[in-house]
């Protein structure tokens, strides 16, 4: 099986490695990201790939292009490689950085929407039948208490008259980020009907820890860990925060419900995805692609209880539900294999021990949040100063 993973290839690049997207907006966003402070060191993917091919003996190509904007490059890649999936990754993915300004909101619908849709048509262009694999989230079903158990992807609704459907779950972003998500989940559809695009949208929680099995077999190979405001992810941050004896960045009363999954069940995810196509014609299939739910202040207080931290209870940036309940169906990952790996302080260690080994990267002006949902948030973390927070550790 031959797969495109011309989607990754971006993350560790700074500008100068970029000439060809040097002019663009996805460039100049790039550098913000890669500016952003990461624990690891920056190891370029041409180096990654030479690890990869060290430890497993196995080629990976790595083609450098940006799919928003480089259209023509994007078809002629997907016609010479004749791929028979592709795994879509790239998008601008923090909720924080796309709620920052007008430019950052703008930037991320272009980038996302114009990217996915760029793909959608390239699959199509070039005449390959590939199956296309998008990492989707589960902030497109939106963080309200609906109720009852969230189904993978489409709901049964009773339309006026008594007539009965089965419709994609309703949309309900709570940020730009989760809007584009929505949005392409709607190009999908609508590719899928139109030209029978296959594709698999994963509806993905919040990815935690830091190594899979393949990952841990080289340095080289780990992920970037971010902890700053913007990019990093909730318990990846607060592991981090643990770690350094820093309190832990608890937003409003921490009730927020949301669902996790580790890094290394994402991959075996996307594995399973892979093998499990939807058949020609098929609507697009849609998996939960999580572990399970918990409370942000239940996971502050397993981290505070190993670490021996104070959890800090902040002004919330973000514009959401203080408290909501989530139930999340994810039978179908179940059904064909996942055997998902939940919260586990085995695995807290895990996180801990590397952060430790590279503690002395962290800036911790970068912790607390620097982007703000809407003027009324942003007055009220006005007093949230980021040079007070002191590393400890
Ligand atoms: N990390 C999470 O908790 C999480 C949760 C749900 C969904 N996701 C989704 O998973 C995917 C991967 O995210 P990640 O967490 O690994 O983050 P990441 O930043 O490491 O990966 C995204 C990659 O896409 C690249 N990219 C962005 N725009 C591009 C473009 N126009 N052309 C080429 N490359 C481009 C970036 O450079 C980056 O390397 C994203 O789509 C994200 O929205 C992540």
């Amino acid at each position: 099986m031959k797969l495109g993973f011309f989607s990754i290839d971006l993350r560790v690049h700074k500008k100068h490695d970029v000439p060809t997207a040097e002019s663009s907006h996805f460039a100049e966003s790039n550098e913000n990201i890669t500016n952003t402070p990461n624990l690891f060191s920056h190891v370029t993917l041409q180096v990654r790939v030479q690890a990869w091919k060290e430890v497993s003996g196995k080629d990976m190509k790595f083609v450098n292009l940006d799919v928003a904007n480089e259209y023509d490059l994007l078809v002629q890649l997907i016609k010479d490689e004749q791929p028979d999936s592709i795994v879509h990754f790239a998008e601008q993915r923090a909720a924080p950085y796309s709620m920052k300004t007008s430019k950052t909101k703008r930037y991320t619908v272009d980038n996302n929407v114009g990217g996915s849709n760029n793909l959608c048509c390239a699959v199509i262009d070039s005449e390959v039948d590939a199956h296309v694999v998008h990492l989707g989230t589960m902030g497109v079903y939106g963080y309200g208490t609906s109720g009852g158990e969230i189904p993978e992807g489409y709901i049964d609704v009773v339309l006026p008259g008594g007539r009965e459907a089965n419709i994609l779950h309703p949309a309900y972003p709570g940020s730009v980020y989760h809007a584009t998500k929505c949005l392409d989940a709607l190009l999908f559809q609508f590719y899928q009907k139109n030209d029978a695009l296959r594709v698999t949208d994963l509806h993905q929680g919040i990815v935690w820890g830091t190594n899979t099995p393949q990952t841990i077999k080289d340095e080289r190979l780990i992920n970037r860990f971010d902890y700053d405001g913007d990019y990093g992810t909730v318990l990846n941050r607060f592991l981090m925060q643990g770690a350094m004896g820093v309190p832990l960045t608890v937003y409003g009363t921490g009730g927020q419900t949301r669902a996790f999954i580790h890094i290394t069940d994402t991959a075996r995810c996307i594995e399973i995805a892979i093998n499990n196509p939807p058949a020609s014609g098929e609507r697009v299939e849609i998996f939960n692609q999580v572990a399970e739910t918990r409370r942000v202040r239940d996971v502050a207080k397993l981290v505070a209880d190993q670490t021996g931290v104070d959890v800090n209870m902040l002004p919330n940036p973000r514009f959401e539900a203080a408290e909501n309940e989530l139930d999340v169906a994810n039978r179908k990952f179940c059904s064909l294999g996942l055997d998902p790996i939940t919260l586990d302080e085995a695995l807290f260690k895990e996180v801990t021990e590397v952060v430790n080994k590279y503690k002395h990267r962290c800036d911790p002006t970068k912790i607390l949040p620097a982007s703000f949902w809407n003027k009324k948030r942003a007055e009220e973390c006005a007093s949230l100063d980021p040079s007070s927070v002191k590393i400890n550790a």
